[in-house]
C-alpha cells in the first residue's frame, strides 16, 4: 500500500513537472505532456545569415508562417484537415520551427521549438502526397508575398522535403 502511494506521488511529481514545463499559452489549447526538444523540428539548422536575412529575420518567418496556415485554412483542397485544428498554437509552433531551422536555436540568436515531432503531429490525419505538395505551395506564395528570392526559398524547401517521410500517411 505504502509503495503504491509513493509510487502514485511520484508520479503526480513528474506530471507536475512536464505540465509545469509546458504552461498553456495565451489563446492556445492545453496538450498533452511530451517531451521537448530542438530535435522534434525534424531538420538541423541551417546557420547561414545571407539565408536568414532574406526571409527579413524572425519577424520575416513569423509573417509567413501565419499567412501559410491562413492560406492552409483558407484552401478548400485542404482545410478539412485543418478544421480542429489549434490555429494560436500552430502558428507558433510553425514559426518557432522555421525560425530555429534558419537561424538556429535561441541560444546562437534563433529560436527553440517548443512542439511536437513531425510523426506524432501528423499522425492520423490521412495526409497524401498532394496534400503535401498543395502544402509546399501555399508556402511558395507565403514566401512570393515576402519577397524572398528564389534561392533562399529553395533553401528551406531541401529542408522541409525529407519530412514529407513523417508527414505522408497514404499514397
Ligand atoms: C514539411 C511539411 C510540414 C511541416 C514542417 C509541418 C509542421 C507542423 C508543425 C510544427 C505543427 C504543430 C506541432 C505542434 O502542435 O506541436 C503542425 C501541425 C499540423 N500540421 Fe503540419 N507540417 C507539415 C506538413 C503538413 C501537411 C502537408 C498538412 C496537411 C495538408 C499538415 C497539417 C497539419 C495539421 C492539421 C496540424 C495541426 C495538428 C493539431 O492541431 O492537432 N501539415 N505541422
Amino acid at each position: 500500500m505504502r509503495l503504491i502511494l509513493a509510487a502514485t506521488a511520484l508520479s503526480l511529481t513528474f506530471a507536475g513537472v512536464a505540465f509545469a514545463q509546458q504552461p498553456v499559452p495565451p489563446g492556445e489549447q492545453p496538450v498533452e505532456p511530451y517531451v521537448q526538444s530542438n530535435a522534434n523540428a525534424g531538420a538541423t539548422p541551417m546557420r547561414d545569415k545571407a539565408v536568414l536575412e532574406a526571409f527579413h529575420g524572425k519577424e520575416g518567418i513569423a509573417r509567413i508562417t501565419s499567412d501559410l496556415v491562413d492560406r492552409n485554412i483558407a484552401d478548400p483542397r485542404i482545410k478539412d484537415i485543418f478544421a480542429t485544428a489549434d490555429v494560436v498554437r500552430l502558428k507558433r509552433t510553425l514559426s518557432e520551427q522555421f525560425c530555429y531551422i534558419l537561424a538556429g536555436p535561441a541560444s546562437d540568436g534563433g529560436c527553440d521549438y517548443t512542439g511536437k515531432d513531425m510523426s506524432a503531429t501528423h499522425q492520423y490525419q490521412g495526409i497524401t502526397p498532394r496534400d503535401f505538395n498543395i502544402l509546399v505551395e501555399n508556402l511558395q506564395k507565403a514566401m512570393d508575398k515576402e519577397g524572398v528570392p528564389f534561392a533562399a526559398q529553395n533553401k528551406l524547401l531541401a529542408k522541409l522535403a525529407p519530412m514529407s517521410r513523417q508527414v505522408i500517411e497514404r499514397r
